[in-house]
C-alpha cells in the first residue's frame, strides 16, 4: 500500500480514539518551507479530528516544528519547554517535536536527558509519519522517536490546511547540494530532491480553483530545480515540457486565476539567463527578486563556499537590472563569519550602497555544530559582529527610508490580504515588490488586486488611497 494511504488509516484510526473534541497548538520556527510543513502537520491533525487552538492552557498536544538555521531558535524551544513541563503533569498533554532541529543528534540526546516528558521526536523526513507516531503514543503510551539519517522520499497526497485563502506555498524541491560552510540546511534537509512537474502544476491548478490569487514556489535551493536529474541525466516524467526552473515558471504563468508568483530561495550560482529571461517575460511574476549575498568580499565568499565573487555577484545584478524592468532586489547577509576583517566586512557594506536592496534580511554569524565554519578557529568576538550588524542595520534603514520616499506619488498594484493588524478599519495587502500598503476600504476588495495611489510612507509600510478604476 502507498504509504500515504497507510497514514490516511491511521489518521482515521486517531480520530475513532478520541471521544471528544481534542485541541492541538503548533509552534513554528524558521522559513517559510517549515511554514508549509507546518500546514501539512495541520492537514494532518485536523483529519485526525483535532482543533487548532493558540490557548496553550486547553490544548491536549503542543507540537513544536523546529528550525536550526541559527542558535536563538534552540533558546526559544528550551524556554518554552521548561514551561510546557507544568502542563505535562498537570493534564498529561502530548509533546511532540519535530523538524530540522530534531535531524542534530546534540539536541535529540539534551531532550531525552533534560526533558524526558517530550512524546515524540521526528524529523525532517519523517513528517509524514506523523499520524502513525501519534497512534502508537496514544495507544501504547510509551515516547518514541521517529528520524532518518538518509535523504525522504518527496510524498504528494498529505492532507494540507492553509494559514491564508489567499496566499498560498508550494514546497517543489527539498534539500541542498551546496554546502556553504556557515549552513547546518544541507546536514538536516538532505540532498536536494526535486518534486514531478505534474504534481506542482496540479496543485497549482487547484490552488486556482480555490481562489488563491498567489503563490510563493518554496525550495532551499529554488532555481536549482530538477537541476541535478538534468547533470546526472536522470530519467523524470516530462510534463508539459518542463525540465528546468525556467520551464516551470513559464508554465505556472499560464494557470488561469493566479495573479502572482514568488520564489524563494534562489541561489546566485543558479540565476541562469533562462531565469531571467521567464522573470521579465511572465506577467504575473512579481520583479522583486530575493538574491542572497552573505556577504560583499571575495575571500569571506570564498571561504563560505558560495561560489561567486564580489564582481559576479555585481554583474549578475547588472545584467538582470537590464532585463527586468522594474526589477528589485531583496538579500540575506551575515555579518562576522569567522576570518572577516573589518576591511573585508566594508565590502559588505559596498555592495549594500551599490545594489540599493528594497529589503536586507541581516544575521550574526552563529557557530552551528558540524559544520566547516563551526570548526574555522578565526571566529569573530561577539562585540566586533554586534558592531558590524549596526553599521549594516544603520546603512540598510537609511536605504529603506530614502527608497520608500520614491513610492509617494505612484500608483501600485496591491494584492489585498485582509484587515490590517493594529486598525480593523483598514486593510492591508502588498505590492509587487512586498511592500506593506495599509488603506481605507471596503471588505470585499479583500482577495482582490487592486490599484492604490501612495499617499504616504513610514518606515515599515506605506499608506496607500483606493483608486476606483
Ligand atoms: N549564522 C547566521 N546566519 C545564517 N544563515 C544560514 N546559516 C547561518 C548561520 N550559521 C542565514 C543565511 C541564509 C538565511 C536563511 O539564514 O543568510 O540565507
Ligand atoms: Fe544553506 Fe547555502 Fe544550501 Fe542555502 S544554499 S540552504 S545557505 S547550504
Amino acid at each position: 500500500m502507498n504509504e500515504i494511504e497507510e497514514q490516511k488509516k491511521y489518521m482515521q484510526k486517531v480520530k475513532e480514539l478520541n471521544n471528544k473534541k481534542m485541541k492541538y497548538m503548533i509552534l513554528t520556527m524558521g522559513c517559510q518551507l517549515n511554514e508549509n510543513d507546518s500546514e501539512k502537520l495541520c492537514g494532518m491533525l485536523e483529519k485526525m479530528g483535532y482543533e487548532r487552538t493558540e490557548k496553550q492552557q486547553e490544548t491536549d498536544i503542543a507540537l513544536f516544528n523546529t528550525c536550526c538555521v541559527r542558535e536563538n531558535a534552540e533558546d526559544k524551544l528550551f524556554g518554552k519547554l521548561g514551561e510546557l513541563k507544568r502542563l505535562k503533569e498537570e493534564k498529561g498533554i502530548i509533546i511532540a517535536i519535530g523538524g530540522c532541529m530534531m535531524q542534530e543528534k546534540h539536541i535529540t540526546d539534551k531532550i531525552k536527558e533534560s526533558y524526558p516528558f517530550v512524546d515524540i521526536i521526528f524529523g525532517t523526513h519523517t513528517l509524514q509519519r506523523f499520524p502513525e507516531d501519534l497512534y502508537k503514543v496514544l495507544t501504547d503510551k510509551k515516547r518514541l522517536e521517529d528520524i532518518l539519517d538518509i535523504d525522504g522520499k518527496i510524498y504528494e497526497g498529505l492532507p494540507i490546511k492553509r494559514d491564508s485563502k489567499i496566499k498560498a506555498s508550494v514546497t517543489i524541491m527539498n534539500g541542498c547540494n551546496n554546502f556553504c560552510s556557515y549552513c547546518i540546511v544541507p546536514y538536516v534537509r538532505g540532498r536536494e530532491r526535486s518534486r514531478k512537474p505534474r504534481a506542482i502544476i496540479e496543485e497549482v491548478k487547484e490552488l486556482a480553483k480555490e481562489g488563491y490569487k498567489e503563490i510563493t514556489l518554496l525550495g532551499q535551493n529554488v532555481n536549482s530545480y530538477l537541476r541535478v536529474e538534468r547533470e546526472k541525466q536522470i530519467q523524470f516524467e516530462e510534463y508539459n515540457g518542463i525540465n528546468s526552473f525556467a520551464s516551470l515558471l513559464k508554465e505556472i504563468n499560464k494557470i488561469e486565476g493566479i495573479e502572482r508568483i514568488r520564489f524563494v530561495s534562489p541561489h546566485p550560482k543558479d540565476f541562469t539567463d533562462d531565469v531571467i529571461e521567464q522573470i521579465s517575460k511572465c506577467d504575473k511574476v512579481c520583479k522583486l527578486v530575493h538574491l542572497p549575498l552573505q556577504s560583499g568580499n571575495t575571500k569571506v565568499l570564498k571561504e563560505m563556499n558560495r561560489k561567486y565573487t564580489k564582481e559576479q555577484y555585481l554583474n549578475l545584478v547588472t545584467k538582470m537590472k537590464e532585463r527586468i524592468p522594474n526589477l528589485t532586489l531583496s538579500t540575506d547577509i551575515i555579518v562576522g563569519f569567522p576570518g572577516e576583517t573589518d576591511e573585508e566586512f566594508e565590502d559588505t557594506l559596498d555592495v549594500v550602497k551599490k545594489v540599493k536592496f528594497e529589503q536586507v534580511y541581516m544575521f550574526i554569524y552563529s557557530r552551528r555544530v558540524g559544520t566547516p565554519g563551526d570548526k574555522m578557529e578565526n571566529q569573530v568576538p561577539d562585540e566586533i559582529k554586534h558592531k558590524r550588524f549596526n553599521r549594516l542595520k544603520e546603512l540598510v534603514e537609511g536605504q529603506i527610508e530614502e527608497n520608500n520616499k520614491k513610492y509617494v506619488g505612484t500608483i501600485q498594484k496591491v494584492l489585498v490580504e485582509g484587515e490590517s493588524k493594529n486598525n480593523k478599519e483598514l486593510l492591508t495587502g502588498r505590492t509587487d515588490s512586498n511592500k506593506v500598503v495599509i488603506f481605507e476600504g471596503d471588505k470585499n476588495l479583500i482577495g482582490q488586486m487592486v490599484d492604490l495611489k501612495i499617499i504616504s510612507e513610514h518606515m515599515w509600510y506605506l499608506k496607500g488611497e483606493f483608486i476606483n478604476k
